[in-house]
Parts: structure tokens; C-alpha cells; sequence
């Protein structure tokens, strides 16, 4: 395997960055998870709007031009002969002498990884729906950057994989789901009208949350933007959920409760069956 470190294309077992890189010691970076469908990425630029929107939430320098990155993110993919999985991509503020406060003259750290992920496994898991359990939402109110920062989302999806659930969904103070550990959250009402949460400052604005409500469309189903308690999405006729890694996962179980008849409902398998039909 390789990796991409500050310029070089390295042997993933060898790929480094400095002890004082301050993503290391204060999570101070960001980063984008892009999907691999068939050798191709799937809505990069979307990926890269949102990379470019989160360096300039935290006055990171851009580390490049974008269509740079472009074509490292595709070199990544063909030099690890990945079809089918993801491209990460890390920018951290860059290595400087520890302190909190911004370094003057320092350059950002780049590094990208990619990993192949079997579409039969994930499509069976898909088939049979995930299960989730829901914490308190105990994350800072930027969750909108999409910072390397994720120590909460860290305890949440551990905490998930102890319950024996593949994610956690983050409930406000007022009871109402936020998001997932690592991605968004949905709900099919009873009469099949899909509600997620709006992206304004509670969640991380999901690009596959924004090719869903896309896809959504040209299928005349309609999308509302508001918050959705725990007792409503037990109550659904269906729930889901969305990241570049999962696509449109099915939703059987909610704190061990069934949704639906507990089994994938047609509205998210509809979804996830026409979601590459509508990316660039
Ligand atoms: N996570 N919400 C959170 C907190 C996320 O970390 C992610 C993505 C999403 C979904 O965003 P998108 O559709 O752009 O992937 C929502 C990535 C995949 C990760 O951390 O691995």
C-alpha cells in the first residue's frame, strides 16, 4: 500500500508526519472521506467545496490548488489498485513548536491514504439493515467543520459497537437526533415523506445527505429539513442513514426497538439502489 505524505507518495508502512504535526497534539485539521465506485471518486468536488469551506472555518492555509489534490486523491487510487472504497484526505495546520495559539509561517500537512471496501459485504449489510443506539450529544457547537477533532464521536461509535450496533446517533438536550458518529440521520414518516435534520450549525453537512435529498427529488419523494425526536423515528415507517462510506444504510433498530416491521424498508433500498445513478 501507499500513502501520500507532504509531496511524497510513501509505503504506507513507512509514512510518517512530525511528533509536533498539530493535528497530533491538538486535532487542529481537517479532513474528507471520498468514496471509490469502479476506480472513479464519487462527488469530489463536493468534497472539496466542504474541505476548502472547513480550512477557511479555521483560517488554515489551502495546502493546494484543487485540481492538484484531484489528481493526487486519483493517483492514491490507482497506485493502491483501489475499484471499490475511499480516499482520506488530512490537512492539519502544520508542524510548529507546541503552543496554542496559530504558528506564524507554518505550511499545512497533507497526507491522503485509500482502502478498498468489498460492495458485496456492505450491500449484504445493507440487505439485513444496521441496527443503532442513541447518547447525549456532547460535541462542541462547530460539528459543521469538519475537524479531525472527533474524540465524542470516537466514544459514541465504541459505545455502539459494545451495544452490538454498527452506529450511534446523537440525541440534543431536547431529545431530537442530530446526526450519526459518522453519519447522517434520517426518517421515512407514514406517508413517505423523508425528514433529516437541516445543516445548519448541529450537524455536518453531509455530501451523500446532499445527493440523497437530490435523488429524492427526481423521484418525487419530498424532503423536510427539521429535527426529529427519538419516539418519532421509533415510530417510522422507516429510518436510514448516509456517508460516503455507507451510501444509504437501512435502519432496522433503534435502542433495540424495531423500526417498521424491523426489516430494510423500499423507501432507503430505492435510494441507495438509484444513488450513483444522479453523481457526476
Ligand atoms: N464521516 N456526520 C458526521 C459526523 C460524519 O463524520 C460524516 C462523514 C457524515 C456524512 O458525511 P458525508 O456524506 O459527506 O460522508 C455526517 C466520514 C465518512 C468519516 O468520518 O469516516
Amino acid at each position: 500500500r501507499i500513502a501520500f505524505v507532504n509531496g511524497r507518495y510513501v509505503p504506507h508502512a513507512a509514512a510518517q508526519v512530525h511528533v509536533e504535526d498539530r493535528g497530533y497534539q491538538f486535532a487542529d485539521g481537517v479532513y474528507e472521506v471520498c468514496e471509490v465506485r469502479d476506480g472513479a471518486l464519487i462527488d469530489v468536488t463536493r468534497h472539496l467545496d466542504r474541505l476548502e469551506r472547513s480550512l477557511d472555518e479555521l483560517r488554515i492555509d489551502h495546502p493546494g490548488e484543487r485540481s492538484a489534490l484531484t489528481l493526487i486523491m486519483r493517483e492514491v487510487v490507482r497506485r493502491n489498485r483501489i475499484r471499490n472504497g475511499m480516499v482520506y484526505l488530512q490537512v492539519t495546520r502544520g508542524v510548529a513548536p507546541r503552543d496554542h495559539g496559530f504558528p506564524a509561517d507554518v505550511r499545512p500537512s497533507v497526507v491522503m491514504t485509500a482502502r478498498a471496501a468489498s460492495r458485496a459485504k456492505a450491500d449484504a449489510q445493507a440487505a439485513a439493515g444496521i441496527a443503532v443506539i442513541t447518547v447525549p450529544d456532547n460535541r462542541w457547537d462547530r460539528v459543521d467543520i469538519k475537524s479531525t477533532s472527533l474524540l465524542p464521536n470516537v466514544l459514541a461509535k465504541q459505545a455502539a459497537r459494545e451495544a452490538g450496533a454498527y452506529e450511534a446517533w446523537f440525541v440534543d438536550g431536547d431529545g431530537f437526533v442530530t446526526e450519526g458518529s459518522s453519519t447522517n440521520a434520517w426518517i421515512v414518516t407514514r406517508e413517505g415523506t423523508l425528514v433529516t435534520r437541516a445543516a445548519e450549525h448541529g450537524i455536518l453537512r453531509g455530501i451523500t445527505r446532499g445527493v440523497v435529498s437530490d435523488v429524492a427529488a427526481t423521484r418525487q419523494i419530498r424532503v423536510v429539513e427539521r429535527p426529529f425526536s427519538v419516539e418519532e423515528a421509533k415510530t417510522a415507517r422507516e429510518a436510514f442513514i448516509t456517508a460516503a462510506t455507507t451510501i444509504v444504510m437501512p435502519v432496522v433498530s433503534i435502542d433495540g426497538h424495531a423500526v417498521g416491521d424491523g426489516k430494510p424498508g423500499p423507501v432507503a433500498l430505492g435510494l441507495r439502489a438509484a444513488f450513483h445513478d444522479g453523481v457526476e
